[in-house]
């Protein structure tokens, strides 16, 4: 077994008095994909926002147990969740540039972050691009909106952003289902390729996709982890009667 890069521990996250996941404990590998399957409410993303604390903008959400990472708990009130947002990056299911240009989507928060000098900005930019398999489509037009950019370009820039602020988990949330299938085959292998340098935890609703790209595989169901193992278990041999009918699409 690899490194743990994240241990969670009796996570309860709460919107108001409604629990949307109810007491999961799970550890999750150093450099390795993990995916988070099951059906539509059932907490994924509640779960993914919780890791870097993006979920504290929702009013009335809250989270109690423990997210270990390094041996902190990222649930606790001192965490500087700007600098945790850094270290573990999201992308959402929907691409979300920001409507400037190629070039200042990516280094946007570098500046933010201090980081001023042409040539470092440039580097950075280069080596985002690079990473995401975006830079030989759109290395002669950095300067140009990101929004003339197609969905899958969009997509995987927002990648190239994530990547460009050297996080060391990558949370991904459904990043290729609003996506055309070639597209979505780049951002596949893309996400494949990140893995040695990333830990990845994604949400997808493509079993196939599931069982293509992740090492292990989570299955929830309505704020309880139901399973959890290695991909190939899951997708052959699960162990629980719930899991074997949600990949078998008999529900979800
Ligand atoms: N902002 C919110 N305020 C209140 N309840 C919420 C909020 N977001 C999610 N919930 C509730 O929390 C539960 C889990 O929702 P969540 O969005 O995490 O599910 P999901 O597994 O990501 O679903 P999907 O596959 O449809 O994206 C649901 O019952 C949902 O209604
Ligand atoms: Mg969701």
């Amino acid at each position: 077994m690899n490194e743990l890069i994240l241990q969670v521990k009796n996570l309860e996250i709460f919107y108001g008095e409604k629990r949307a996941v109810n007491g999961i404990s799970m550890d999750i590998e150093k450099n390795s994909i993990t995916a988070l399957i099951g059906p539509s409410g059932c907490g994924k993303s509640t779960f993914l926002r919780t890791i870097n604390r993006m979920n504290d903008l929702i009013p009335g959400a809250r989270a109690d147990g423990e997210i270990l990472y390094e041996d902190i708990n990222l649930l606790s009130e001192q965490i500087n969740v700007v600098a945790l947002r850094k270290e573990i990056g999201m992308v959402f299911q929907k691409p979300n540039p920001f409507p400037k240009s190629i070039y200042d989507n990516i280094t946007h928060a570098l500046k933010y972050n201090g980081i001023r000098k042409k040539s470092q900005l440039d580097e950075i930019v280069e080596e985002s691009l690079k990473k995401a398999a975006l830079w030989d489509e759109v290395k002669d037009r950095l300067h140009k909106s990101a929004l003339s950019l197609s969905g899958g370009q969009q997509q995987r820039l927002c990648i190239a952003r994530t990547i460009a602020m050297k996080p060391t988990v990558m949370l991904l949330d459904e990043p290729s289902s609003a996506l055309d299938p070639i597209s979505n085959a780049k951002v596949e292998e893309l996400i494949i390729d990140l893995k040695k340098d990333y830990s990845i935890i994604i949400v997808t609703h493509n079993m196939s996709q599931a069982s293509r790209i992740s090492d292990k595989t989570a299955f929830f169901l309505t704020g309880d982890l139901v399973e959890y193992n290695v991909t190939e278990k899951i997708f052959t041999n699960p162990s629980n009667k719930k899991t074997e009918e949600y990949i078998s699409g008999r529900f979800g």
